[in-house]
């Protein structure tokens, strides 16, 4: 069992949660993710590793309520436990000195990219970081960005703060500008990682992205979350969740993503049905 000390309503519909996890806490390397597993008959869902507090022994996720499971964790309160939290999972990110550096983060992605950009950021590079809301009332960590970047930019889709615009806007303004990019890091929904891909590939600007198929075990032994990367099946739990974006795949991964959206549906219908919220 794994107690939450800490939780927080980031914005609407995204939760932190600071986890007593000591061995993952040691652990962690950034870019890794865990699997966790509410209550004895909830599913696994991974999500990723936003911080790491070693010395308290503690763990950060950050979640987004998409369906039933997170929208189930969304209403557990510090001081509640999460039956089992296994991890560190994945492969760390690839962490070097490779000059400029853009972090690129959309919506719960913004939490994915802190601990990588502030690696990035240790590891001498220089840190643009684009961070990507809908509207204002759902941006958070702006500041927590801001630590571990020498520049952010704020984009919402409406205007209501920031650039207006999509993240992919603000990274086009800069390779326009002459910007010099060695990296562009993009963390978010699959739709932008496949964008920020196809936006950066003429200009041969080495792009990498966290995918996110659907996962089951985390530790390599079913292939549910295979994706095709350079023509080669790989397991994203496994080999990734990390990878070359101008490698993958991307249209089979939005379909595989869509592949039990009736029965996730159906799932999340039936628990507010009994909770009397519809
Ligand atoms: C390596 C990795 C790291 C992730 N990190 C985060 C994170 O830090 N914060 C965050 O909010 N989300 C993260 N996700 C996505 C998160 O796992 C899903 O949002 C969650 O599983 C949805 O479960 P649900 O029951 O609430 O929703 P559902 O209604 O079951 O599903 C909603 C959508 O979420 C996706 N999904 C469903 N089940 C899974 C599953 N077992 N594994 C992966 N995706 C699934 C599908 O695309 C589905 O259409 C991550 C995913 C991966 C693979
Ligand atoms: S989730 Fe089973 S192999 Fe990756």
């Amino acid at each position: 069992m794994f107690k939450i000390v800490h939780k927080e309503r980031l914005a609407p519909h995204i939760n932190l949660f600071e986890i007593e996890a000591p061995r993952i806490a040691k652990h962690a390397k950034p870019g890794q993710f865990v699997v966790i597993r509410l209550h004895e008959r909830g599913e696994r869902i991974p999500l990723t590793i936003a911080d790491t507090n070693p010395q308290k022994g503690t763990i950060t996720i950050v979640a987004q309520e998409v369906g039933k499971t997170t929208y189930e964790l969304g209403t557990y309160e510090a001081g509640q436990y999460l039956l089992d939290v296994l991890g560190p999972l994945g492969q760390p990110s690839h962490i070097d000195k490779f000059g400029t550096v853009v972090m690129i983060g959309g919506g719960v992605g913004v939490a994915e990219i802190y601990p990588v950009a502030r690696a990035m950021k240790k590891a001498g590079n220089y840190v643009i970081s684009i961070l990507g809301f809908r509207t204002k009332e759902l941006v958070f960590w702006e500041d927590k960005l801001r630590s571990v970047s020498d520049e952010v930019i704020v984009t919402t889709n409406d205007g209501s703060y920031g650039m207006k615009g999509f993240t992919t806007h603000a990274l086009k303004k800069l390779i326009d500008e002459g910007r010099k990019i060695d990296l562009v890091h993009a963390v978010g929904p699959t739709i932008m990682m496949k964008f920020v891909a196809e936006l950066t590939k003429p200009h041969g600007i080495k792009t990498i992205v966290s995918l996110n198929p659907i996962m089951v075990d985390a530790t390599g032994m079913c292939g549910v979350c295979r994706v095709t990367v350079g023509g080669d099946i790989k397991f994203a739990c496994v080999d990734g969740p990390e990878f070359d974006g101008h490698e993958v795949d991307f249209d089979e991964l939005m379909r595989r993503l869509d592949y039990y959206k009736d029965l996730e549906k159906l799932s999340f219908e039936k628990w507010k049905r009994e909770r009397g919220m519809v």
